[in-house]
């Protein structure tokens, strides 16, 4: 067995990369929005299409997400990645973050919490499940209603990521992902 790695151990954290950084909204029961710039979000399910955003309980939006059941993922595009980290950097406790950053924020089809009109794909949720695993609490959400910008689909009704410009987030870094280095499924074709 060969021994030499050119591996260093680390003690364990969250060391995966790319993640999404996306701008989730919710409301208070007088309708007032907030925005919380998250990064621990993804898919976690097909049928239904289920995602999940965990988040601290020390949040403002903790207890708004928690108890209204209901969130939007807002995903941003390149331009606006300034407005993604004051979100993130700034409390709805202590600032009004539209009033600050001027996104815009348009009613939803099925939730309280609105949708940031610059962000071309904004994902309307119900939380299913909460989840408490240490620092933060997994909230487990169904998709009940998705919203694309039609200058940002293609000519097959899809997000067009040329237009999207989607954004990571990669150890601190926020990235473009711009490069197409392969399709689904081309490991099986010829080329
Ligand atoms: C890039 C980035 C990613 C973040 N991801 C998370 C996250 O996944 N969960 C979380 O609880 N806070 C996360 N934060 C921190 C919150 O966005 C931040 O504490 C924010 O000010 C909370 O806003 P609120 O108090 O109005 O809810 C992130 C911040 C940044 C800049």
């Amino acid at each position: 067995m060969v021994t030499i790695s050119n591996k260093i151990k680390k003690a364990p954290y969250t060391a995966l990369y790319p993640v999404p950084a996306v701008l989730v909204t919710c409301a208070d029961e007088n309708l007032k929005p907030n925005v919380i710039t998250i990064a621990w979000t993804g898919t976690v399910n097909s049928v239904p299409p289920m995602v999940y955003v965990s988040v601290r309980p020390d949040r403002f939006s903790y207890k708004l997400i928690k108890e209204t059941g209901e969130f939007v993922i807002n995903v941003p595009s390149a331009g606006i990645v300034k407005e993604v980290d004051f979100c993130g950097m700034n409390s709805g406790r202590d600032v009004d973050k539209f009033a600050a950053t001027g996104l815009t924020p348009l009613p939803a089809a099925v939730v309280k919490a609105p949708l940031i009109k610059e962000c071309p794909v904004n994902i309307e949720c119900q939380v299913k499940q909460v989840i408490e695993l240490g620092s933060h609490h997994m909230f487990i959400g169904e998709i009940v209603s998705v919203h694309i910008d039609q200058d940002s689909l293609n000519q097959k009704g899809q997000v067009d990521m040329d237009l999207a410009k989607a954004v990571s987030y990669c150890a601190g870094e926020y990235r473009g992902v711009d490069l197409i280095i392969g399709t689904h499924g081309y490991s099986r074709r010829s080329r």
